[in-house]
């Protein structure tokens, strides 16, 4: 089975991405072919410094890298070192539909959170199927909120082969139910956008900050409480073993369990388990080069690929002999 899936370099990465996507991307890679990439050309539609969108995709290298994304087994690449998929996006969009993106919510999400109602903002889910398609993807591991992206891209793949005849692979997307979203610090979806997140490789006093700022409801100390209905509980329960997982919400339940003992909990759990990444991280940073060197050998097995399909795909509607 092929499994490929990126990630946008548009800031750094939190416990949503971890558990929502990256988490499932790694556990992949033992028995499956996979295609991992960091979406640089996606992340143009929304980061405008040069120099950030530089540092951010280094720091998805450097995370994914600790996180243990093995590049001899995995083809680990950056999306713009593989321009194809941008001429691949443009013959999809020839045969997309303007009704099948203008239905698409994460468009007018963005836009309503003042994000430039951009052309490339636009049409970022053809180029996304673009992505998927150029390496015969059968499988695709993401977040719920990337669902509709997917079935625009299987959308798209089914009206190229009634076009052309069979053509391109049409993906199925994999989304963890169980970890499906993620909340972030105010009980919404942890995201970037919304301030809420708390990352796995920020310095220790950030994290115990973001978990401080946890939302939580006025009950005191002495009265019992549902764990289930607790947000510093749900996230120590991605973490935990189910020893300590049933510890905390056994004290909960019994009363004279406060909320500033559970996030001091929480925040140990934290840093526990992303220790061990966090070390490696530190190792791999300072060696940029040997980064770079990764991602490049990265993208010399994608373009293999990806030249391919792109020619097949050029031969059929008549780009080519
Ligand atoms: P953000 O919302 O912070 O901008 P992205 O959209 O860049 O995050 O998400 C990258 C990947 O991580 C996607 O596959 C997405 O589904 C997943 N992801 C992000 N946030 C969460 C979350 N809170 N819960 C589950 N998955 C998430
Ligand atoms: N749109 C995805 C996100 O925002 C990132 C992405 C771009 C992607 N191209 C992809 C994910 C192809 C899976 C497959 O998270």
């Amino acid at each position: 089975m092929r499994y490929l899936s990126g990630i946008q370099p548009s800031g750094t990465l939190h416990l949503g991405n971890y558990f929502g996507a990256m988490r499932r991307h790694i556990e992949r890679q033992a028995g499956h072919e996979c295609f991992y990439f960091i979406a640089d050309y996606h992340a143009l539609t929304t980061v405008r410094d040069p120099e950030q969108l530089r540092r951010n995709v280094l720091g998805v290298a450097l995370d994914y890298l600790a996180l243990g994304l093995d590049p001899a087994r995995t083809v680990f690449f950056r999306q713009s070192d593989v321009p194809q998929v941008v001429e691949l996006a443009w013959v999809l969009s020839t045969i997309t539909s303007m009704g099948l993106l203008e239905r698409c919510h994460s468009f007018k999400d963005k836009v309503a959170k003042g994000i430039e109602a951009s052309h490339g903002l636009f049409s970022y889910p053809v180029l996304m199927a673009a992505d998927i398609l150029l390496y015969d993807s059968q499988r695709v591991p993401v977040g719920k909120d990337q669902k509709q992206h997917l079935e625009v891209t299987r959308d798209i793949a089914m009206r190229f082969n009634a076009l052309y005849g069979e053509t391109l692979v049409v993906p199925e997307a994999e989304i963890e139910e169980a970890t499906a979203v993620v909340p972030g610090t105010d009980g919404q979806k942890m995201s970037k956008s919304y301030g809420n997140t708390i990352e796995m490789f920020g310095p220790e006093k950030q994290i115990e900050k973001a978990v401080k700022r946890i939302v939580m409801d006025s009950k005191t100390v002495e009265e019992p409480k549902d764990p289930d209905e607790n947000l510093v509980y749900r996230l120590y329960c991605l973490m935990a073993a189910p020893g300590e997982r049933e510890e905390m919400a056994r004290r909960f339940r019994a009363g004279g369990y406060g909320y500033g003992e559970a996030k001091k909990e929480l925040a140990r759990k934290i840093l526990e388990y992303f220790g061990p990444f966090r070390a490696k991280r530190e190792a791999l940073a300072g060696d940029p080069a040997g980064v770079r060197d990764v991602l490049e050998d990265g993208a010399r097995r994608a373009r293999a690929v990806a030249e391919r399909t792109l020619e097949r795909v050029y031969r059929k509607v008549g780009l080519r002999e």
